[in-house]
């Protein structure tokens, strides 16, 4: 899996999957720009690979294209791509019967148009590096429904798989592969309500079968391989990374 001189884009990068998904890149060399809306993290690595990190928002287009533009330009060439930008709102997103429209789409937009920007501008790159690979963020979320209903969350994560299949049939004949990862219960700043309650954590991993929450290092592993060269013949498709979830009954 070299990714050494290669550069990625990783969207979402300011914490949790993105940002671990980033260092594990810089780690194996490869130049790195993180986007998100917050302020840079104190922990980015610093080697072997550079980065460079644009704060702004990647539900706008006019961002979206100086920050991946920029980055081409610098790191001159553009191999990967990652979204993993994503919110879910608790106490907002809520059943479609129920939730506000404004925050229906404002949930759409990051979830969904965000990774479609990303895309649309780094496609253009990535033809003229003569190929290139993209992993999409989604969730399981998108093959099942919930309990608690968190409709605008669970619509855009199901787009984002069909979005991915699009990609990946329109450009392979470029050399560029695209597909999705569906994370389970996963250890990050999005799931921070859980932080400090240990009983109600323990419950969650003894649900999941190998019986541990997973942490963003298991998405980080996923996401890796499929960008790598060991997946070149992968895509259009989905990983599922849950610790064994969606194959209960
Ligand atoms: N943590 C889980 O249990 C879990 C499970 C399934 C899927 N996911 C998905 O994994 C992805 C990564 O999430 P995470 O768990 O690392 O959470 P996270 O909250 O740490 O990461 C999401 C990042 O997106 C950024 N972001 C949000 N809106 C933005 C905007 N408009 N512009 C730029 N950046 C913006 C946030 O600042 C944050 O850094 C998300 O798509 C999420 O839906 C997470």
């Amino acid at each position: 899996m070299s990714f050494a001189g290669k550069a990625a884009v990783v969207a979402g990068a300011g914490g949790g999957m993105g940002l671990n998904i980033a260092n594990d890149l810089i780690a194996e060399g490869c130049n790195v720009a993180l986007l998100d809306v917050k302020a840079r993290p104190a922990d980015i690595r610093t080697g072997p690979g550079r980065y460079r990190y644009a704060q702004g928002d990647v539900t706008q287009e006019s961002f979206v294209k100086a920050a991946i533009d920029s980055a081409t330009a610098a790191f001159r060439r553009l191999d990967y791509l990652v979204n993993a930008t994503g919110v879910l709102w608790f106490d907002r997103d809520k059943s479609l019967v129920e939730v506000d429209m404004e925050v229906w789409d404002q949930v759409l937009a990051i979830n969904l148009k965000s990774f479609a920007l990303t895309a649309r501008h780094a496609i253009p790159h990535m033809k003229k590096t003569g190929g290139g690979a993209m992993v999409h963020i989604s969730s399981i979320q998108a093959l099942r429904g919930d309990i608690k209903a968190q409709d605008a969350y669970g619509a855009s994560k199901g787009a984002i798989l069909s979005l991915s299949r699009s990609i990946a049939i329109q450009f392979a004949k470029d050399g560029i592969r695209s597909n999705a990862i569906l994370p389970g219960a996963t250890l990050s700043p999005m799931q921070a309500r859980w932080e400090g309650k240990d009983a109600l954590k323990a419950q969650i991993a003894d649900y999941i079968p190998v019986g541990r929450i997973g942490t963003t290092q298991d998405q980080a592993n996923a996401a890796l391989f499929l960008l790598s060269d060991k997946a070149s013949y992968i895509t259009g498709t989905e990983l599922v990374v849950d610790g064994g979830v969606t194959a209960l009954p």
